[in-house]
């Protein structure tokens, strides 16, 4: 049972998140993004995605805990050929005091900015994004919610050779925070409890793309995925909207543009 090795199988679709990232900066700025800064990168496989993308690509993946900056660097980065492995770093920081600059794209992903419960630090945080950024750099982050994410609830998903279960263990309407659980249990049936913890405050999107806005960005926009009229699922392709569907849950982009 490796938790990280879980993780990624379960949780994370890099090739999606960096084919969005590709279209969406060329669709904006009407050519190809090359520096591109992960930050909460954990295992650091979404920078190595973008690694391996083209030959001119560059990537800095920035995470606190140098647990999982070393399980990036032995499983993921250890993938890499020479070349590529000279054009990404892993960076053991707070993104709050990362001094990376020149960035065509910063990317904060699987909601972790969601760890930022006050609108003042939140909005030091982008603003140091925004210092980050080229003139046209652009800022892409995901968010989640619907009616459920505020639930307290524990659903489970089949995975291949484990089962990966997601609870929502308190949830205060008061201050909107929210402890979350990952756990996994092996088709063997061992279990690994509590392999990831996140204390989170549940941001709306008009309150992310206002906090977005107050830390300079000219753009706060949200990319809503599609349905899939057959099963009436997401169809994994998110496009610029101003209206949304009152789902149960949901999951869409936010992009800011410098
Ligand atoms: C939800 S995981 C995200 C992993 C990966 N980016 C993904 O998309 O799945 C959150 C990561 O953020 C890191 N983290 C939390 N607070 C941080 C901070 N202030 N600065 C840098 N990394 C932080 C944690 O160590 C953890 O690896």
């Amino acid at each position: 049972m490796d938790r990280h090795f879980l993780y990624q199988n379960a949780v994370q679709c890099v090739e999606a998140e960096i084919d969005f990232v590709e279209a969406t900066f060329k669709q904006l700025k009407g050519r190809p993004a090359r520096s591109l800064r992960e930050d909460f990168c954990g295992t650091a496989q979404t920078a190595c995605e973008w690694i391996g993308r083209h030959n001119e690509n560059m990537a800095w993946g920035v995470d606190l805990d140098d647990e999982v900056l070393l399980w990036g660097e032995n499983n993921n980065l250890s993938k890499l050929n020479q070349q590529q492995y000279s054009r990404i770093e892993l960076i053991n920081r707070n993104v709050l005091d990362c001094d990376i600059t020149d960035l065509d794209a910063v990317l904060a992903m699987n909601f972790s900015y969601f760890i930022f419960m006050e609108r003042d630090l939140m909005i030091q945080y982008f603003k140091s994004v925004r210092d980050s950024l080229n003139k046209d750099g652009v800022f892409f982050l995901d968010a989640f919610g619907g009616y459920e994410a505020a639930k307290e609830l524990r659903e489970e998903r089949e995975c291949d050779g484990f089962t990966y279960i997601w609870e929502q263990a308190s949830f205060n309407p008061i201050n909107s925070q929210m402890q979350c659980y990952i756990h996994f249990k092996t088709d063997e049936g061992v279990e690994m409890d509590k392999a990831f913890s996140y204390y989170w405050r549940l941001w709306t999107l008009p309150e992310i793309t206002e906090m977005l806005l107050a830390a300079g960005f000219s753009t706060a926009e949200v990319y809503w995925e599609g349905t899939d009229e057959k099963t009436g699922e997401g169809d994994g392709i998110f496009t610029q909207s101003k209206i949304g569907t009152a789902d149960a849950s949901w999951v869409c982009y936010v992009v800011a543009e410098n």
